[in-house]
């Protein structure tokens, strides 16, 4: 396996993970940290201290991570040796976050001189007890850090509390808030397929551009995360963060610098932009659906109401599409559609730059309107398609629609990294602009607000679609009614 040349910073670094025995640590935080570290990515004194409540010694912690964040580590990766010395970075500390006498086996377990990250991977409830009591165990420096995963906030002065409460002990450039998506490798391609190249930024506007596509689809249903998911819904889960992040990444204006405020700024701009929903808007622009029982990938799927600990009668919705507009010059009357779901066909996530028609046509029946798109595929695999017309071999004049083809897979052959590895590096490297500043969070929330609100007040219950298809016939409806269509290619 090779590894990367990047110079590992000299300062030692404790690495401490709150949740650190939960979910997301186990899928995706420590298998990231073992990436980084099989890559030499990883300071040379890194600690990584996993906090939880469990009253276990190293030998139970060993055997549960042996156990569990093993199988999250691809097969390819994987190495016995590194394994080892990866463990030897990790220790467990059981603590319990809400109790100010357990910091002190934390800060004993501290590396003297070190930077500290505090990874908060737990219910946004606890974030300011925990920054309490780090700074009651004089645990907060300057260089300290603290990264808040998401859900930021329930709604909008729920978001703007855990803001204020963080901010009583961090600075804004010592928080870090999470949005996965931003460390895909696609998405920060997409930046530079915007802002390093010329060609398409004259044509990055209205009217050349008829609409935009954001799909986030997903096969898996809430798995074991009922207790989570229930109280969220796809709207506050995936919209009002991913699905936003990505709007605002197509919809920005170019940044003066990749300095992260500059590019937050112009996010923000974007954000501020968007057109409030009033109720009307609600009922006529979105769609809230919650899956039934069908079939995924081939096997039978229960549906959401009868999936683990979901209430037999909860309205929660495990899809939203809805038409977004921007009011601003560049996107004056270009509709942006966005999507999500769970138990979805597949598992596609794309963003699709729909160009305009054409304007009149010499080729007759066999010319398409609609015929020039951008697409640029997140998941599962990461490419970026541009369709074109081409004239069929052969007499006659037939056009047949192709596509040019930017594999980036095959042009690099360098290792990708997952989207929480490079992210955990930029924070240790103290690098935000793939981060959320406040303003932008609070931006996203005070436009999907008045939604959740809007379907409150018109009863709205979610409508049913089969766990494997595309979600509600109304998310069609929705396009159709704009002379649009989902694209929907395997
Ligand atoms: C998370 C959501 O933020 O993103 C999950 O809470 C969702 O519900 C996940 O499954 C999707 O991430 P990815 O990277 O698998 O598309």
């Amino acid at each position: 396996m090779a590894t990367s040349q990047a110079s590992p910073s000299p300062a030692p670094l404790d690495l401490v993970i709150f949740g650190g025995v939960g979910d997301l640590s186990v899928r995706k935080l420590l298998p990231a940290l073992y990436m980084a570290h099989l890559h030499n990515t990883l300071p040379e004194q890194t600690h990584i201290h996993a906090l939880g409540r469990q009253a276990w010694d190293r030998g139970a912690f060993l055997h549960f991570i042996e156990d569990k964040v093993r199988g999250f580590i691809g097969a390819s990766a994987y190495r016995d040796d590194v394994w080892t010395s990866f463990v030897r970075r990790l220790s467990y500390v059981s603590v319990d976050a809400t109790n100010p006498a357990d910091y002190a086996s934390l800060k004993a377990e501290m590396q003297p001189g070190a930077d500290r990250v505090y990874y908060l991977a737990t219910a946004p409830s606890l974030f300011v007890g925990i920054c309490a009591n780090l700074q009651g165990a004089d645990l907060i420096d300057q260089r300290a850090r603290v990264v808040l995963e998401k859900p930021l906030g329930h709604d909008l002065a729920s978001a703007r509390q855990i803001n204020h409460d963080v901010g009583q002990y961090f600075q804004e450039q010592q928080i870090f808030r999470i949005d996965h998506y931003l460390g895909k490798e696609t998405v920060q391609n997409l930046m530079v397929l915007r802002f390093g190249n010329s060609i398409f930024e004259p044509l990055w506007r209205s009217p050349y551009i008829k609409s935009v596509q954001i799909t986030v689809a997903e096969s898996v249903g809430v798995g074991s995360r009922a207790g989570f998911y229930d109280g969220t819904g796809a709207m506050r889960d995936m919209i009002q963060n991913h699905l936003l992040q990505l709007l605002c990444i197509v919809a920005m204006e170019p940044p003066v610098s990749l300095d992260p405020d500059a590019v937050r700024d112009e996010k923000l701009k974007v954000l501020r932009s968007l057109r409030p929903m009033a109720v009307t808007d609600v009922a006529r622009d979105t769609v809230r659906g919650q899956y039934t029982a069908g079939a995924s990938n081939g096997e039978a799927a229960p549906g959401y109401l009868q999936e683990d600990n979901i209430p037999p009668d909860t309205t929660t919705e495990t899809f939203v599409a809805l038409k977004a507009h921007i009011n601003n010059w560049r996107w004056a009357n270009v509709p942006f559609f966005l999507r999500t779901g769970k138990r979805m066909a597949a598992r596609q996530s794309e963003i699709v730059i729909e160009f305009a028609d054409l304007p009149f046509t010499i080729f007759g029946d066999s010319a398409h309107k609609s015929v020039n798109r951008l697409m640029i595929r997140l998941q599962p695999e990461e490419h970026i398609q541009l369709q074109m017309m081409a004239k069929e071999p052969g007499s006659g004049m037939k056009l047949r629609p192709v596509k040019l083809d930017l594999d980036l897979q095959t042009a690099f052959a360098e290792r990708r990294a997952e989207a929480y590895e490079r992210l955990l590096i930029d924070v240790i490297k103290g690098r935000l602009t793939h981060f959320m500043r406040r303003d932008e969070l609070e931006a996203a929330w005070a436009w999907v607000e008045p939604i959740i609100n809007g379907w409150h007040q018109l009863g709205e219950k979610p409508r049913p679609y089969t766990a494997g298809s595309w979600g509600p016939a109304a998310s069609s409806a929705l396009m159709a009614r704009e002379g649009s269509a989902w694209l929907e290619e395997a």
